[in-house]
């Protein structure tokens, strides 16, 4: 239900609008200016035609930088929490994958089992911190709606979701090790720090933290082909777009850990090889899993 439904509704059975106070948060980074500049005068625009036809529509927006891995809000003070395609980033790329994961950049299926299972951990940990941090911030009876990239339910966790747009990146960091634009030891070094669980994954650490009742859980798919043509009329896949979405999403870690110099280069190599490989992958999809909880 959007802002001007709740408004709506509360109009049509006679009682006052209530005044809405939004929370955007993002890591320290974010550029929050962005966002009050270019979005949010739009936001509130329509907001206000489609609420009020001119009156003053009663939502207040602030930002909160910071770490969802640790408390951000006084207690008791959300009633409505939603977080979308976030949670799968962990807070920490663990040891035992530094150590271990030398010729991957993230859960390939050569990567040893222990790296398997260190990922796993630490989304585990991240995740009920997550739950545990919002449980003192929420009211009682609050809700929270989770959407994170996952997998569908496969036991194997480097096989499914979004494991093949990393397997792609790795391809083209050698690449560029072997043309000796990046240095070897750098890509040794380097991993992404995602973990995307499945439904079953996500249900036994709600259950397991034990302060919010699970009301829904479900995954979706959106594929690739699908995601590149969202814009555009043609059924042919526009590779430069992904392209362009795994830059959106990676190239913060990339250009720290590589240098900046060297992202054009590795984002053209990106759509070039996705574009010949897009024969033997037509089927690529991004698995969501989406859960909705209430505070106990
Ligand atoms: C893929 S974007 C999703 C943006 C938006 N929510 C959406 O659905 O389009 C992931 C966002 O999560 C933020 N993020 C990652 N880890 C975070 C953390 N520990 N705390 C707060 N934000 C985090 C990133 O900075 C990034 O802006």
């Amino acid at each position: 239900m959007t802002l001007s439904n709740v408004w709506k509704i509360t109009l049509e059975i006679g009682q006052q609008p209530p005044e809405f106070q939004i929370h955007l948060n993002d890591l320290n980074g974010n550029d929050f200016n962005s966002i009050f500049r270019d979005n949010l005068p739009m936001f509130q625009l329509e907001l206000r035609d489609e609420t009020s036809r001119g009156q003053f529509s009663p939502c207040f927006v602030s930002a909160v930088p910071g770490s969802f891995y640790g408390r951000l809000f006084a207690a008791n003070t959300l009633h409505f929490i939603h977080s979308s395609y976030s949670l799968m980033w962990i807070s920490k790329i663990p040891k035992e994958v530094e150590l271990l994961n030398k010729d991957n950049i993230y859960m390939a299926s050569a990567s040893p089992q222990q790296v398997l299972d260190a990922y796993y951990n630490q989304f585990r940990i991240d995740f009920s911190t997550f739950l545990r941090c919002r449980s003192e911030e929420i009211v009682s009876g609050g809700r929270m709606v989770l959407t994170v990239l996952g997998r569908r339910g496969h036991e194997d966790a480097c096989r499914e979701g979004c494991c093949y747009i990393w397997e792609v990146l790795a391809l083209v960091l050698k690449q560029m090790v072997a043309e000796g634009l990046i240095e070897e030891e750098k890509l040794h070094s380097f991993n992404i720090p995602i973990y995307t669980p499945s439904p079953r994954e996500v249900e036994e650490e709600v259950e397991k933290e034990g302060s919010f009742g699970i009301n829904h859980l479900e995954t979706s798919e959106i594929s690739w082909a699908d995601l590149s043509n969202e814009f555009r009329s043609t059924d042919e896949p526009d590779w430069h777009y992904v392209s362009r979405g795994v830059r959106a999403v990676s190239e913060p870690l990339l250009s720290e850990h590589f240098g900046g110099f060297v992202m054009d280069q590795i984002f053209e190599k990106y759509s070039e090889i996705l574009h010949d490989c897009s024969t033997k992958e037509p089927e690529t999809k991004f698995v969501n899993v989406t859960v909705s909880v209430t505070r106990n």
